[in-house]
């Protein structure tokens, strides 16, 4: 074979071995899609309705330009301004196809002499994307120990160093806010330290949403990066739409970078997503898919405690990271569930040294409410519990 082989990234594994079990793709009508990763595609109760149609010119059929157009840029630079007093301008925007491509494309032109410093309970493909460059990373310990819940004094203190950190992370939903935020931001602000901050679950936690901007007085003076997207809070997932906020400088290699790598992004996704962008529109976004999964995440919680799951999970995400019991691990979890139509990530994936069932994440599982429907609830409960 000519190309390098590498398997696919942990939630498409389990996704494709539900495939092999059940005759029937994750997420149609009549699964339980509880290993997937995206939130519910119409409106939410109480929330804004998603265009149905975006009107197409012929500029529109275009080459699209490489950092982004200009319209969605400046919609995405006042999002942040208005919400989080950010200070940026569309010049500090680079759009991506998604969330995954805007992260690979930092990792990809990271200097080979910095080291990456991530926690050791994080989002699935940053393992993939890590090892596929040859990248070396040191572990901050996040564990059932410190309870998913590690500090500032947990991070590296020297320089040369890139953290990559969800926020509201994957799969914990544990959420850094507030001065812990700022902090953060401080730490990683100052000269040869750096910091991807990816924020695909902003608009999931409990009180208002945070962003790391809220906390950086001038981004052209830093290596932050944040990372947002379309995906999960606009409930676009299908758009593949992302974007980083970063220096000047930083964007311009991220334009050059499209330029030969990308080819810039979908026009007609961007200004489908430019729209959902709008001021109110976002506003009222913000508070309905808050409201909404924060009911979400308690009540599945409440189901999943009486049931005998341990639970660690933060107020953060749409999902429940919680401990099986009785030593049942996450994939032989999973091969119950399957007759059932459903399925779970086994935490196992989550555990940026992958040590496997036999590791400490081997009996952890992230169950995700993203996508379920306000309906779904006692049917849900019910599987759970035989499968128990
Ligand atoms: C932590 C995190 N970051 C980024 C993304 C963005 O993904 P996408 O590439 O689908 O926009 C996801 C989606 O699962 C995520 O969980």
């Amino acid at each position: 074979m000519i190309l390098r082989q590498f398997p696919p990234m942990g939630v498409y594994e389990t996704l494709f071995r539900f495939a092999e079990a059940t005759d029937d793709y994750m997420g149609q009508a009549g699964t339980h899609p509880w290993a997937q990763g995206f939130p519910l595609t119409s409106a939410v109760p109480g929330g804004p309705e998603l265009p149905e149609s975006v009107a197409i010119g012929p500029d529109d059929r275009m080459y699209p330009k490489a950092d982004g157009q200009p319209v969605l840029r400046e919609a995405i630079a006042a999002y942040y301004n208005r919400f989080y007093d950010a200070g940026i301008t569309a010049d500090n925007v680079a759009v991506f196809a998604g969330g995954r491509p805007a992260i690979f494309a930092v990792l990809a032109f990271l200097r080979p002499e910095v080291e990456v410093a991530i926690e050791e309970t994080e989002y699935t493909p940053y393992w993939d994307v890590l090892r596929i460059l040859g990248r070396e990373f040191s572990l901050i310990q996040s564990n059932a120990q410190n309870r998913f819940r590690p500090t500032i004094a947990d991070h590296p203190t020297g320089t040369d160093v890139l953290l990559i950190k969800s926020n509201p992370c994957n799969p914990t939903g544990v959420t850094t806010r507030g001065e812990n935020l700022a902090a953060l931001v401080r730490h990683y602000s100052t000269d040869g330290r750096a910091a991807l901050v990816d924020e695909a679950y902003e608009f999931f936690c409990e009180g208002e949403p945070e962003s790391a901007l809220a906390h950086v007085d001038d981004i052209d003076s830093t290596d932050l990066f944040v990372v947002g997207a379309a995906t999960k809070g606009l409930q676009v997932p299908g758009m593949r739409v992302g974007w980083v906020v970063a220096a000047k400088e930083h964007i311009e290699l991220f334009r050059n970078y499209s330029s030969f790598g990308m080819g810039g992004v979908s026009r007609p996704s961007q200004l489908y997503v430019t729209e959902l962008l709008e001021l109110e529109r976002v506003a009222h976004a913000r508070q309905a898919l808050n409201a909404f999964y924060t009911g979400q995440r308690e009540r599945y919680g409440e189901a999943l405690a009486r049931l005998g799951l341990e639970l660690f999970s933060g107020n953060g995400g749409f999902y429940h990271w919680c401990r099986l019991p009785g030593g049942l691990n996450g994939d032989a979890f999973n091969e119950r569930l399957f007759a059932h139509k459903a399925g779970i990530l086994p935490g196992r994936l989550c555990d940026m040294a992958r040590r496997g069932n036999d590791g400490p994440l081997g009996d952890m599982i992230r169950f995700s409410f993203g996508p379920l429907e306000p309906d779904s609830f006692e049917n849900d409960v019910a599987i759970l519990e035989q499968c128990l």
